[in-house]
């Protein structure tokens, strides 16, 4: 496997756009898009959490994203590195989701992809912590991209 990269672009490239494509809008009904998406969910406590565990875990099951429905399966990331991980969404997040950011965004870091490990959740128990990040997005009448 290529050394860890520490530039930001590098884990995009080669991990995350076969799928969702080199913009992140991804493939309608297979890959969802993660440009102006999931932006929305760090703006609310558990959102950036959730991001973390996608990517240490994948995802599996039904969601909708910007109103079209994704049954697809998402593979883990576990095995790139704490560093890599953060960067791939930290890249991902200030590339292509700059309009929906707050405004004091703190990056993702190292040690909560690290914390993030200490659980392992299946894709039944991120569909509700993801059910959860709209509800917290609605009651705070803040955006979704759903
Ligand atoms: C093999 C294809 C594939 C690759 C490679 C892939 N993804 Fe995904 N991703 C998916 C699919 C499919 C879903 C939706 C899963 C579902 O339908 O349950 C998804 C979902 C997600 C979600 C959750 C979106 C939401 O609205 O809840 C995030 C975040 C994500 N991907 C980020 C990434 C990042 C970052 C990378 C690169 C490190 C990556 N993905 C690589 C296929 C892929």
């Amino acid at each position: 496997m290529a050394p860890a990269a520490s530039a930001t672009s590098q884990v995009f490239e080669q991990r995350c756009i076969i799928c969702h494509q080199p913009n992140a809008q991804g493939v309608a009904g297979l890959y969802p898009p993660l440009a102006d998406s999931i932006g929305y969910y760090v703006r609310v406590k558990d959102g950036r959490q959730y991001l973390v565990h996608v990517l240490l875990n994948g995802l599996g099951g039904s969601v909708v994203v910007k109103g079209v429905t994704y049954n697809g399966l998402m593979p883990q990331f576990a095995y790139l590195s704490d560093d890599d991980i953060a960067a791939a969404l930290n890249e991902v997040l200030t590339r292509f989701n700059s309009a929906e950011l707050p405004k004091d965004l703190q990056p993702i870091t190292p040690d909560q992809v690290k914390a993030g490990r200490a659980i392992t959740e299946n894709s039944t128990e991120l569909m509700h912590e993801r059910a959860h990040i709209y509800e917290e997005l609605k009651d705070a009448g803040l955006g979704a991209s759903k």
